[in-house]
C-alpha cells in the first residue's frame, strides 16, 4: 500500500511540474509578451529578437520569442498560440501581412495590442504602433552612393546598371524602391544611366521574400541576356546584403573580377558578412540599421501600450496602411563602406573585431 501511494505521489508530481514546464517555457504567463520575426535566414532579425528578449525580460516581462521562417501558416499559427497563452501585447514582423488579417482581427477581440515591427501591417486596423527605420531613406541612401561614386551629378556616364528589389509584399521593399528611384531616375532619363535589360519596374526588379537564390538567378539571366559583346555592368542597386551575396555569386560566376572590372553593389543590413565583402571590395556599402535601437524603441511602444500611456512617435503621417494612418516611430539609418564600416560597428559594439575576422554568421 505503502509503495502504491508513493508510485502515485510520483505521478502527481510529474503532473504537477509538466504544467509549471508549461508555465515556464513561454507559454501562458501572466506578462507575457509575444513576438514573432520573419526569418533567420536574413542575421539581423536574430539580432533584434535577442534584444527585444533581454530588454524585456530584464523589465520583468515573459517573452515567447518567434520565428517563422518565412511560412506564412507558421506565422498565423504562432499569434493563435499567443492570443490562446493569453499573451499583453505581440510585436509582429509579417511575413506577408495581407495573410495575417484573420488572426490580428482575433487579437483585436482579445483585446491584446499589437506592434507592427520594421515591417508595417497592411489592412488592418488591428494594430496600434509602428516602429520602423526610415525606408525610404534607406534607399534615398543607397541612390545617393552610387551617385556620388558614379560622379552623376558632375555629368559622368553613360553607366550600365540593373535594379534589384525586395519582396512585393513587403510594404518596406516599395520604400525603399522609392527612395531609390527618387535619386537615379533623373539620370536614367538623361542617358547617363543605361538599363541594359529594360527592367526597372517593381513587378519585373522584386524579390520574392528577399530571396538570395531568386535574385542570383535573375541576375544570371540578366548577364547572358543583355550583356553579350563584352559588355560591362558598372553598378548593380540592390535593396539587402543577402541578395548582394547572390549578385555577386552571379558575376563571379561571369568572369567579373573584384578589383578589376567588378560593380559597384549596394546593400543594407550591415551582417557581419556583408562588412567583409566591404572590407574585401566585393560590396560597396551597406545602410546600417542599428536593431539595438529599434528593439528599444518597439519595448518602449509595448510598455506604454500596457500602461495606457503614449509612446513616443515622430511620425504621424507618412504610413497609412489603407485602414488609417498608423503613428510610428522612425529611426534612422547610416550609410557604411570601407572608410566607417570597422569604426561603427565594431566601435559601437555591434560585432566584435574577433567576429568580424573569422567566418562566422
Ligand atoms: C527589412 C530589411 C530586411 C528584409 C529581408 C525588410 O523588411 O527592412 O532589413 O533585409 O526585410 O528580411
Amino acid at each position: 500500500m505503502k509503495k502504491f501511494s508513493a508510485v502515485l505521489i510520483a505521478i502527481f508530481m510529474l503532473i504537477f511540474a509538466a504544467g509549471c514546464g508549461e508555465n515556464s517555457g513561454g507559454r501562458s504567463h501572466s506578462n507575457l509578451i509575444g513576438i514573432t520575426l520573419p526569418d533567420q535566414t536574413v542575421r539581423r532579425w536574430i539580432k533584434d529578437g535577442d534584444h527585444m528578449k533581454e530588454l524585456l525580460e530584464k523589465k520583468g516581462y515573459h517573452v515567447d520569442l518567434e520565428y517563422a521562417e518565412n511560412n506564412i501558416d507558421m506565422q498565423i499559427s504562432q499569434i493563435d498560440d499567443m492570443i490562446k497563452h493569453g499573451a499583453k501585447c505581440i510585436v509582429v514582423s509579417a511575413v506577408d501581412s495581407t495573410k495575417l488579417l484573420d488572426v490580428l482581427n482575433k487579437a483585436k477581440k482579445n483585446n491584446i495590442p499589437v506592434i507592427a515591427y520594421d515591417r508595417l501591417l497592411m489592412d488592418t486596423d488591428a494594430v496600434s504602433y509602428y516602429a520602423t527605420f526610415d525606408n525610404k531613406g534607406v534607399g534615398i541612401l543607397m541612390g545617393e552612393y552610387v551617385e556620388n561614386k558614379l560622379g552623376l551629378k558632375e555629368g559622368k556616364g553613360p553607366y550600365n546598371v540593373e535594379f534589384f528589389a525586395g519582396s512585393h509584399d513587403d510594404n518596406n521593399a516599395h520604400f525603399v524602391n522609392s527612395g531609390v528611384f527618387e535619386v537615379l531616375q533623373p539620370y536614367i532619363d538623361k542617358g547617363q544611366l543605361i538599363v541594359p535589360s529594360g527592367q526597372t519596374d517593381f513587378d519585373l526588379i522584386c524579390t520574392l521574400r528577399w530571396s538570395q537564390e531568386v535574385a542570383q538567378k535573375r541576375m544570371d539571366h540578366i548577364l547572358a541576356e543583355y550583356y553579350k559583346d563584352d559588355k560591362k555592368v558598372d553598378a548593380v542597386i540592390v535593396p539587402n546584403d543577402r541578395i548582394g551575396y547572390g549578385i555577386g555569386n552571379s558575376l563571379a560566376n561571369a568572369g567579373y573580377k573584384v578589383g578589376e572590372n567588378w560593380p559597384l553593389i549596394t546593400g543594407q543590413d550591415a551582417e557581419l558578412q556583408a562588412a567583409r565583402y566591404i572590407l574585401s571590395g566585393r560590396h560597396a556599402m551597406t545602410v546600417f540599421k542599428d536593431t539595438r535601437v529599434l528593439a528599444e524603441k518597439c519595448v518602449n511602444m509595448i510598455e506604454a501600450v500596457l500602461n495606457g500611456t503614449e509612446p513616443e512617435i515622430n511620425d504621424t503621417t507618412s504610413f497609412d496602411n489603407h485602414k488609417f494612418v498608423v503613428p510610428a516611430y522612425l529611426c534612422t539609418p547610416v550609410v557604411l563602406d570601407k572608410n566607417n564600416v570597422k569604426e561603427i560597428l565594431v566601435g559601437s559594439g555591434y560585432y566584435t573585431e574577433a567576429a568580424l575576422e573569422s567566418n562566422e554568421n
